[in-house]
Order: C-alpha cells, then sequence, then structure tokens
C-alpha cells in the first residue's frame, strides 16, 4: 500500500493530503488564507510565512486523522520544492524533512507545476497520451506536452504576467476583492462581454508563448479614461464594472483557448488538460470543453477542489518520483525558482 504525505506551501493556501497509489486520495486538507491576505488585495509574503508556521502541523495532524493513518504508515513524504515564495516553501520543506527523518521515510521533492499537472491523472485516472496541457494560475500560465505521466516539455509560457495575476490585478484595481478570479468569474454571468473591445496581443515569433501585462494596461487606460471609480462594496458592483471584467475575462479566456488549440494543432496530442487555479473559471471550462470538440480530443479538467492548490496532487506527483527514484536528502532546499 503507497501511502503517501503530500505537503504544499508555496503560496497562500497551507495544506496536507494522504494519497495511495497516486491514485485515491485519503484525505485532503487545505487552510486558505484568503482572509488574512484580503485586506491588501494581494498575498503578503511575511504574513503568508507566519500562517504556515502556525498552521502547517495541525493541517498535517487533520489530514492523517482524516485518513485514519499514522505517520508510521506512511511509505513516503512528498513536498513542495518551488517555485513559490521563499519562506513560504521553507515551512513545508522544513516540516516534510523533519517527518522523514523522525520516521526514516523517504523524502519526495516535488515541483508545484507537476503536482498541478497531476491533478488531472488523480482526478480521471487514465488519460491517453502524450496529452497538451495548459497550466493556468496566480504564478504560471504554460503549456506542456506530456508524452508520459510525469513528463513535461515545455512548449509556450507567459511572457510576463500569470492570467490568473492579470484577474487579481484587474479585481484590486476596481475594488473587487481579493482573489480576483473567482470574484470576476462571478460578476461576468449576465454581463454584457461584448461592451469593451480588448484585444490581447499575439505573439508573433513561432513560440507558443502568451502574455496578459498588455490587457491589464488597458482595463487601467479604460478606467481612467471612463473615470470610472473603485467600488466601495464587492457586494454592489454596478452594470458598466461587471461588462468591463466581463469583457477582460472574455479576452483572456480566448487568449488561452486560442493557445491550447494552435498547440493541439501543431502537436497532434491525444488530449488535453487544463488545470491550475485558474481552471476553475467556467468561461474557461466552457471553451476549452468547446475547443476539445472542434478538436475531436478529449478534454481533462480537475474538479474545483483539485485545480487551485492542494496537497493531493503534491503526493500523487510524489508516487511517480518515488517510482522512479528522485528523492531527495535531508539536505534539500527550498526553491524559489525551481524549474520544471
Ligand atoms: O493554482 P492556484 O490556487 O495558485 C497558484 O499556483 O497560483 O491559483 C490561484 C489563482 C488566483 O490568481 C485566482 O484569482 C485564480 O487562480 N482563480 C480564478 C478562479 N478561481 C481562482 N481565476 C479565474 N476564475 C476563477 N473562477
Ligand atoms: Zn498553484
Amino acid at each position: 500500500m503507497g501511502l503517501i504525505l503530500g505537503i504544499e506551501t508555496s503560496c497562500d493556501e497551507t495544506a496536507a493530503a494522504v494519497v495511495e497509489d497516486g491514485r485515491r486520495i485519503l484525505s485532503s486538507i487545505v487552510s486558505s488564507q484568503v482572509a488574512v491576505h484580503a485586506p491588501f488585495g494581494g498575498v503578503v509574503p511575511e504574513l503568508a510565512s507566519r500562517h504556515h508556521i502556525e498552521n502547517v502541523c495541525p493541517v498535517i495532524e487533520a489530514a492523517l486523522a482524516e485518513a485514519k493513518v499514522g505517520l508510521a504508515d506512511l511509505e513516503a513524504v512528498a513536498v513542495t520544492q518551488g517555485p513559490g515564495l521563499v519562506g513560504s516553501l521553507l515551512v513545508g520543506v522544513q516540516v516534510a524533512k523533519a517527518l522523514a527523518l523522525v520516521h526514516r521515510q523517504p523524502l519526495v521533492p516535488v515541483h508545484h507545476v507537476a503536482g498541478h499537472v497531476q491533478a488531472a491523472f488523480l482526478a480521471h485516472g487514465e488519460i491517453p497520451l502524450p496529452a497538451l496541457a495548459l497550466v493556468v494560475s496566480g504564478g504560471h500560465t504554460s503549456l506542456y506536452a506530456v508524452p508520459e505521466e510525469g513528463v513535461h516539455h515545455l512548449l509556450g509560457r507567459t511572457r510576463d504576467d500569470a492570467a490568473g495575476e492579470a484577474f487579481d490585478k484587474v479585481a484590486k484595481l476596481l475594488g473587487l476583492g481579493y482573489p480576483g478570479g473567482p470574484a470576476i468569474d462571478r460578476l461576468s454571468e449576465d454581463a454584457d462581454d461584448r461592451a469593451v473591445a480588448f484585444t490581447i496581443a499575439r505573439i508573433k515569433d513561432g513560440t507558443a508563448d502568451f502574455s496578459f501585462s498588455g490587457i491589464k494596461t488597458a482595463v487601467l487606460l479604460h478606467v481612467r479614461r471612463e473615470g470610472i471609480a473603485p467600488v466601495d462594496d464587492p457586494a454592489e458592483v454596478p452594470p458598466r464594472i461587471r461588462d468591463l471584467v466581463a469583457s477582460f475575462q472574455r479576452a483572456v479566456v480566448a487568449a488561452l483557448v486560442r493557445g491550447l488549440e494552435r498547440g493541439a494543432k501543431t502537436h497532434r496530442p491525444r488530449s488535453l488538460i487544463v488545470t491550475g487555479g485558474v481552471a476553475a473559471n467556467s468561461r474557461l471550462r466552457r471553451e476549452s470543453a468547446a475547443a476539445a470538440e472542434r478538436l475531436g480530443l478529449p478534454l481533462f479538467v480537475p474538479p474545483l477542489s483539485l485545480t487551485t492548490d492542494n496537497a493531493a496532487m503534491i503526493a500523487a506527483a510524489g508516487f511517480l518520483h518515488l517510482e522512479t527514484g528522485r528523492l531527495a536528502g535531508l539536505d534539500l532546499n527550498a526553491d524559489p525558482n525551481l524549474r520544471l
């Protein structure tokens, strides 16, 4: 029985999970710090580290209790090594090292983005390979060829902001609260998504790269030109702001889906994966499904609980590393810029 404890503390969620054989989730606990960072309109790294320190042990205990297993039953401890906020990553890495040392268990370092891709395999089991995976979150917007489970070839990435970052910055500009993605998603329902014509720069150098800083600036210029003030109460958003964010969301999703579709035409995968926090976006889910249908390919999007940051995806990715012997020693260090 391959029971793996996963630990994830790369950003503002403290998470722990127990996963069996890389496929069956016995528990997945996520302690969100949204309330801590919301007053600042974004993650404050120093506060994030402190809250991870407070939360990490109770979260691990809760994950073990819910899975009804003890530390001695584990086959390995998997932890997010990077990328992310260094102070946050360090908390998870130190705790994982301590557990692995005390219980003499293998320590398995995991790349956060590999975890996001693995969430699709964890949720759906067998996925026809090669797959094309779009990872779209607050820190990443990347397209990967996945020839086999656990192997990722980067095809394109954002040159500037991640898509989720653009959602969060636009929401902050308009006073819509943090995190911005879910707020914009909700406010865009029934709004006029053609009210403002936004275009997204196409990168014309033959790469599959993305860029989202231009649209963020376009929203800022529109707000200044029209004299739009941020809302006082995120519960009462006037129609013109709802139309504005719906138009923004439409353009961002169109750019993401265009990247996915072009990637599929070039690389001819047998399936598509869309994952990461922004994969929770209802419009992105809908439009990727339509694109998959046009392409005649199956699409795999994890359920909401596995698209945003969680530790089950880290345990699942750790299981693959354990099988292939990609382990770490007790000199493992957090790497905020870890490459996949
Ligand atoms: O994967 P994740 O939890 O953390 C990172 O690895 O970054 O992604 C968080 C990002 C945030 O930028 C948040 O605004 C965005 O995912 N997000 C969404 C939605 N839910 C979360 N963006 C658009 N629509 C949503 N429904
Ligand atoms: Zn993430």
